[in-house]
């Protein structure tokens, strides 16, 4: 595994990342250091790290309960009244240890604390490694829709630990995999090949596939760091997949974003089919793979009307329509595709029924 340099300016350290961090943290001259973390993360991960042990410096914790549910303003007022206590100034780092809740919270905090203050990610679920912590993307949600506050704001490094991996329940895995998949999906076949291999018989390693990933991922966003274009192909599977996570968190019921991420890259596969032309044969290679590798969360005919509704208030809408991105075939995505309720409602339906069968 090699080191990738961003053309953001920032490295993502994977060849040596523990050594990297501590050799990076020598290098800079922060006034203060806060570690924001949740439950998990700070009494597994951190001691990991083995930052006391190494550095005299000190460093502040900040700790928030784990779940999407709090990712939202008022636990982020903590966040910031906490680094304002700790006394972090505009020279200090901010350190987000743990999954994409952490990383989007913790670099939408930093993003914003006194106009901006730096911050790396340290991901330790492997969405977060490949996804959530690359590209410059912070959020949070509002009123349960996901990600309707943020900035796009770059960490001054990522350092990937797959070691961390090993503290994860298999769901969290599995979830992860929602987002290599798609990575698969839309750019590359060789990718998604070697994931499906890594599934069914561990032949390629996650320290094969991360990498390959994380280079996917960040090849789109160099693209179109401002989601203006081809970053838009990102959000294959998403448009129907927020509106899951947000069903569910409106229920006050909690699902793995890779779980609603999987059942919408079903649903949306049925839509590239109708709107795009999809072959047949790529369909059922997803129908096939998503159900079988992946966890994806289940529909039924009463959640349709609500999911349409959320879908409305997607933020990746541009006019009265729910856009989408699709695919022509695999690893060819279109962008900007609008559709009506009755074709979205239509997947969905084929969907209901593809899992009955
Ligand atoms: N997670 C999609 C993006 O970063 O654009």
């Amino acid at each position: 595994m090699n080191d990738i340099r961003s053309s953001f300016g920032y490295d993502i350290f994977i060849e040596d990342p523990i050594a990297s961090l501590d050799t990076w943290l020598e290098a800079q001259q922060y006034s203060k250091v806060a570690i924001l973390g949740d439950t998990h993360t700070l009494e597994v991960c951190l001691p990991y790290l083995n930052l006391y042990s190494k550095h005299s410096s000190h460093y502040d914790l900040i700790e928030i309960d784990p779940g999407e549910d709090n990712k939202n303003i008022d636990i982020c007022i903590g966040v910031w009244s906490m680094m304002q206590e700790f006394g972090l100034d505009r020279k200090s780092l901010l350190i987000n240890l743990g999954g994409g809740v952490i990383t989007d919270m913790g670099g939408f905090a930093a993003s914003t604390y006194m106009r901006g203050i730096d911050f790396i990610n340290i991901p330790t679920t492997l969405l977060a490694m490949v996804d959530a912590s690359i590209g410059g993307k912070t959020g949070l949600d509002l009123q349960n829709y996901k990600n309707h506050l943020g900035t796009f704001h770059h960490p001054k490094a990522i350092f990937i630990i797959p070691e961390f991996l090993s503290t994860l329940h298999e769901l969290e895995i599995k979830s992860g995999f929602a987002e290599v998949i798609k990575h698969g999906l839309i750019a590359d076949h060789l990718h998604l090949r070697d994931a499906i291999s890594f599934l069914e018989n561990g032949e390629i390693g996650l320290d094969v596939l991360i990498p390959q990933s994380v280079k996917i991922k960040l090849a789109i966003v160099e693209k179109d760091p401002f989601e203006k274009d081809i970053r838009k192909a990102l959000n294959f599977g998403h448009t129907v997949g927020h509106a899951i996570e947000s069903y569910y968190l409106n229920k006050g019921k909690l699902i793995m974003h890779g779980s609603a991420i999987a059942c919408g890259i079903m649903v949306e596969s049925f839509l590239s089919v109708s709107k795009c032309k999809m072959p047949e044969t790529d369909l059922k290679y997803i129908l096939e793979i998503i159900p079988n590798y992946l966890e994806p969360a289940k529909l039924n005919e009463e959640m349709i009307l609500d999911l349409i509704e959320l879908m409305r208030k997607d933020k990746k809408n541009e006019s009265s329509e729910i856009k989408f991105s699709l695919l022509s075939t695999i690893a060819s995505p279109i962008l900007n595709i609008g559709c009506t309720e009755e074709e979205i409602s239509e997947a969905l339906v084929k969907c209901i029924h593809y899992f009955k069968i």
